[in-house]
């Protein structure tokens, strides 16, 4: 079907220079080549330059974790799209369950960011997720349904993170996983890469990553720790 596997990380509000310098050493170094996975990491915005130089010129390509949804103007402490793509990001975070639940990202607004990145020559990786209560509501078609109704979708990622198994060990089995990808491949079809994401470990990835409609994932927690990172990069090639 020709679409791309993905493993991003997500650093969240992680890192230092001397310990990004050491990661992406490691990283640049044992990235399996020519397996058909791409390595990314989206890094926290002032680590951009330093990145972007360590980086260039590798298979390892980088991104962002947020990005403004507007142009320029008096927004104190945001980011553009513009400004993301001078540091030659490939690609950017959008509508993280974090930035939803603990700064009130609204549908709305996760929308017109994807828009924005989109414009800016960016792909977006759109996350969509429900919480442990919406599943036990068995809800969860609807709210993921209802995030990605939200966006204008084309030329982007999707990320399905269940908000449940999100830095908490609890991750979905294969089998939830498939199922809430089989759903959304009906609704994105079969050129866009849906990665999975929610405690994805060493020791579980390859069995997320074997069913059919996970084509990569995105990781929090162990994309801080090279080796745990490589592994679950190798447990998505081919
Ligand atoms: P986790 O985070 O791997 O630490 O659960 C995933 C994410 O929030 O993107």
């Amino acid at each position: 079907m020709g679409r791309i596997r993905l493993v991003a990380g997500n650093w969240k509000m992680h890192g230092s220079r001397k310990a990004n310098r050491e990661l992406l050493e490691a990283l640049v170094s044992g990235v399996p080549q020519g397996r058909g996975v791409e390595c990314t990491v989206c890094v926290p915005f002032p680590y951009l330059g330093e990145v972007a130089g360590q980086l260039k010129g590798t298979t390892v390509t980088w991104g962002a974790q947020n990005v403004s949804e507007h142009a320029q103007g008096a927004y104190t402490g945001e980011v553009s799209a513009a400004m993301l793509a001078e540091f030659a990001c490939r690609y950017v975070i959008v509508g993280h369950s974090e930035r939803r639940q603990l700064y009130g990202e609204s549908d709305a607004q996760v929308a017109a960011k994807f828009t924005a990145a989109k414009a800016a020559g960016m792909t977006p990786i759109l996350c969509v997720g429900e919480t442990l209560q919406e599943r036990d509501a068995g809800r969860t078609e609807d709210v993921v349904a209802r995030q990605l109704g939200a966006v204008k979708f084309d030329g982007g990622v999707l990320a399905y993170e269940p908000v449940w198994a999100i830095g908490t060990g609890r991750t979905a089995t294969p089998e939830q996983a498939q199922q809430v990808h089989a759903f959304l491949r009906g609704r994105v079809g079969p050129g866009t890469a849906i990665i999975y994401g929610g405690s994805v470990k060493p020791q579980n990835a390859g069995a997320i990553f074997a069913m059919p409609d996970v084509d990569g994932g995105l990781i929090g927690g162990a994309s801080l720790v090279a080796k745990d990172f490589l592994d679950i990069v190798k447990a998505a090639a081919k």
